[in-house]
């Protein structure tokens, strides 16, 4: 019988897809997906620590791991990703029931790290080079294989099948160093993948049925700048042209941007490429530039307005969204206003806005006037209230307009699909549609965060 895994992901986009290709290699090793952590063999967790909250989501389900343990002794657990290589041998102190720790550029090593499990090896001999793993960059050795070799081929569908939309990761690590950022510490520098291979891994998703494409980086304006890959020519606006070529694709997304790197040749692609969609994700961190300063972001207030409005120039029906911490050490009640007032001059069309926590190893943890728990609590409310107002109010703006959705989900007609600015419509459908299927609807009703429409043609 074959063996069967369970993977749970924390965190982010990336770790989806990392999640999907260590799926793919632990398949090409005898085990199946599971959807219940109860039936499984291998539970491994692909895990976050961007935010402490993150992290004591992953350690409380390590915890109860143990009673799993305790009633199934044969239970291998597994913990990768950001935690992993934060912790790195520490976990097995902690949790003496993990069997493996994987760092964020090891996963690639997963099956031979098992093999060795098997044979009888030691975990923490298994577990032992974490913290050397940056020195080579295996991100570049696993995807574009190793010399000689042939690229490695893209994943498999997860679960056998085919999904409409696809991430695509086109680089590694970041090598910004905001002050409060746990993220150069997990994922380590930059590092690009060449043009040539991520061509071929979406136009092997798109032959697979794949309609929507993500494409994947920490701050993906940077792409090909840091260590300069052979065939990338203007960085990322070409990439973004050369996959917008490969026929098949109906929508083109990306993330994530820093604004700072936000160029003309970017904001050009989305006059130039039709089904790059309009929508983008700016992390502005915070209104205030004493802040901004304090956070090591690379921008002030007035060069992050002056990108938006250059970006919505281009593009004017844009829809932005961002990334906000409340309570960063320092923050003033005359700072937070200053977010505040960011707010009401964009006007995203949504946003995440959490509280500053301190992450290990990052510069903002030593700093002092650390921000009161209960005041921090406070802005964070104060903050997504008024972005619930101005959502709902952007929403009510595209009442009986006609949009393109794609479907995303059809339960018997009932549907959830999403316009290419990424706004959720619900609609019922007379005709048969599936995932990856686009059409035009008619928005009749706006909530705070989906709208309603109905069906119109296809
Ligand atoms: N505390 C709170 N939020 C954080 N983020 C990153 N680090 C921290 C931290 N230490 C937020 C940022 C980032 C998002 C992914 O998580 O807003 O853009
Ligand atoms: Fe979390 Fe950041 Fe790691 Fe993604 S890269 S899993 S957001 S810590």
């Amino acid at each position: 019988m074959s063996k069967r895994v369970f993977i749970k992901t924390f965190g982010c986009q990336m770790n989806e897809r990392d999640s999907e290709i260590m799926e793919q290699l632990l398949a090409s090793c005898g085990y199946v997906s599971v959807f219940d952590m109860e039936e499984a063999d291998f539970v491994l967790l692909n895990t976050c620590s961007i935010r402490a909250k993150a992290e004591q989501k992953v350690f409380s389900l390590l915890g109860q791991l143990r009673k799993q343990k305790i009633r199934n002794p044969g239970l291998l657990v597994g913990v990768a990703g950001c935690v992993a290589q934060q912790e790195g041998r520490k976990i097995f102190k902690r949790m003496p029931h993990v069997d493996l720790v994987v760092g964020t550029q090891q996963f690639y090593q997963l099956p031979s790290m098992l093999m060795r499990l098997e044979k009888g090896e030691s975990n923490r001999e298994i577990s032992c080079n974490l913290e050397s793993s940056f020195t080579i960059p295996p991100f570049q050795k696993y995807y574009l294989g190793q010399e000689g070799q042939a690229p490695s081929p893209a994943p498999a569908d997860r679960h056998g099948l085919v999904e409409f939309s696809k991430f695509v990761t086109i680089m590694q690590g970041c090598n910004n160093f905001c002050s409060y950022c746990v993220v150069p510490h997990t994922r380590g520098r930059e590092v690009s993948r060449r043009i040539s291979d991520i061509v071929e891994e979406v136009t092997l998703l798109v032959s697979r049925g794949a309609k929507e494409i993500t494409l994947l980086g920490q701050n993906v304006n940077s792409y090909g700048s840091t260590n300069p890959v052979a065939d990338t020519t203007t960085g990322f606006a070409d990439l973004l042209r050369r996959v917008a070529e490969i026929p098949g694709i109906k929508r083109l997304r990306f993330t994530s941007s820093n604004p700072q790197d936000l160029s003309a040749c970017l904001m050009q692609c989305f006059k130039d490429i039709d089904i790059l969609c309009p929508h983008f994700h700016l992390p502005a961190q915070s209104g205030s530039n004493s802040v901004l300063k304090k956070m090591g972001r690379k921008y002030t207030r007035e060069l992050y307005l002056e990108k938006v409005e250059e970006l919505r120039s281009y593009c004017p029906e844009i829809a932005l969204s961002t990334d906000i911490i409340v309570g960063f050490p320092g923050e003033s009640d005359q700072d937070f206003e200053q977010t505040m007032g960011l707010l009401r001059t964009v006007r995203y069309h949504g946003s995440f806005s959490f509280k500053y926590s301190d992450r290990p190893g990052t510069r903002s943890a030593d700093f002092d006037q650390k921000v009161d728990e209960n005041i921090k609590g406070e802005r964070l409310q104060c903050f997504q209230k008024e972005q619930d107002r101005i959502s709902l109010e952007r929403n009510q703006e595209m009442v009986d307009r006609t949009m393109e959705v794609m479907i995303e989900h059809n339960q018997d007609g009932t549907i959830k699909s999403r316009t290419s600015s990424n706004h959720i419509v619900h609609f019922t459908s007379p005709l048969p549609m599936v995932p990856g299927d686009l059409c035009q609807v008619r928005i009749t009703h706006a909530g705070m965060h989906s709208l309603n429409g109905e069906y119109c043609s296809m």
